[in-house]
């Protein structure tokens, strides 16, 4: 049996852009092609009720999340892929580490504190004005996800290493007063992982609604891409390759060669519109058999649920006799023994 269990959420909020994709996607699916670990990957729908409370967008954002995943090459017969809401055991075991973790560890969560923060700055009566129960204990779930599965290695963004840092406090506890059960997870942050910069030039984020959507039409990914900020020199003038949001776009994903021969080409005075023009090009040759992928994908969303229940089927069979034995552990279960 493999000691090496990688394991990450996808919360299913808005729809995957590029910036998502040279930074969490692409580099997950790679290294699930190439390495030897087990991997569970899985859609963190019910992570995502706690950020938005309007059903259509919460599944039209799973449905695009998924068929994202599955354009982008994730193989599911290597990887087990499955939707969190379809495992029930993640929801028990939720509950019963909430019974376990501590309230004062929660109140240092920076998702929480945040919101706090927001309320006292704006001088609100309520400090916890708009946090729900699920917004204070989302570590608690997220700990339950790596759990479950005693997960080892769990490929995060940085914002995330505070809530691997209280999944191990949690497993810690429940060792102690239950008996070794958990295995400590580690975070896996990809040092090199590319941050890009969205249409006005600042980080490419949903947050700040600068995004540029993985698999939009050829035409709007056209126009996004004719929309990024540039300055104003002429063409002719020389440009500065390493300040420039298309430069650092195309870098994420051109060769070192590719890269080299743009960087002269800026130096020679390319004109904006030719290198957004350039950009585009290159862009959509890169996603144009993916989005069709994609695009069949989204139209039978049938399909996709049938990959998910397969996973779920796997990962069950994980997640059904370790509940079993938790529940025992903790004094739930048959009087008889
Ligand atoms: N909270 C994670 C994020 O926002 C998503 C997530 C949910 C997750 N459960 C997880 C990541 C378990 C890793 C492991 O990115």
């Amino acid at each position: 049996m493999s000691q090496h269990t990688v394991l990450t959420g996808i919360t299913t909020t808005g729809i995957p852009h590029l910036g998502n994709y040279a930074g969490a996607i692409r580099p997950a699916i790679e290294s699930s092609n190439t390495g030897n670990a087990e991997s569970f990957f899985f859609l963190a729908d019910y992570h995502a009720l706690i950020k938005c409370q309007e059903p259509e967008r919460v599944r039209e954002s799973a449905l695009a999340v998924a068929a994202t995943w599955l354009a982008c090459g994730l193989d599911p017969d290597k990887v087990v892929f499955y939707r969190q809401s379809d495992i029930p055991e993640i929801t028990e075991l939720n509950w019963i580490l909430t019974c376990v973790a501590a309230k004062g560890l929660m109140n240092r969560a920076h998702a929480y504190k945040a919101v706090v923060q927001e309320n006292v700055e704006a001088n609100s009566a309520d400090p916890d004005k708009g946090v729900t129960m699920g917004l204070f204990c989302y570590p608690i779930l997220m700990a339950a996800d790596i759990l479950m599965f005693n997960a080892t290695h769990v490929p995060v963004g940085k914002d995330q290493l505070q809530h691997l840092e209280m999944t191990r406090d949690i497993a810690q506890r429940f060792n102690y007063l239950f008996g070794e059960t958990f295995v400590m997870p580690e975070a896996v942050v990809e040092e090199s992982a590319m941050v890009l910069k969205g249409l006005d030039g600042r980080k490419m984020s949903k947050s700040y609604n600068n995004t540029i959507p993985l698999f939009e039409s050829e035409t709007k990914l056209r126009k996004l891409i004719m929309k990024i900020k540039t300055n104003s020199l002429e063409p002719g003038e020389p440009k500065d390759p390493d300040s420039c949001t298309l430069f650092g776009i195309y870098s994420a994903f051109a060769t070192p060669d590719e890269i080299a021969d743009l960087r002269r080409r800026y130096e020679n005075g390319i004109a904006w519109g030719e290198a957004k023009q350039f950009l585009f090009e290159y862009l959509n040759e890169m996603l144009k058999d993916k989005r069709e992928i994609y695009q069949r994908l989204v139209n039978d969303p049938a399909e996709i649920d049938r990959i998910l229940k397969k996973g779920a089927e796997r990962a069950r069979e994980r997640a059904t006799p370790t509940m079993e034995r938790i529940r025992r552990l903790v004094g739930i279960g048959p009087l008889a023994s």
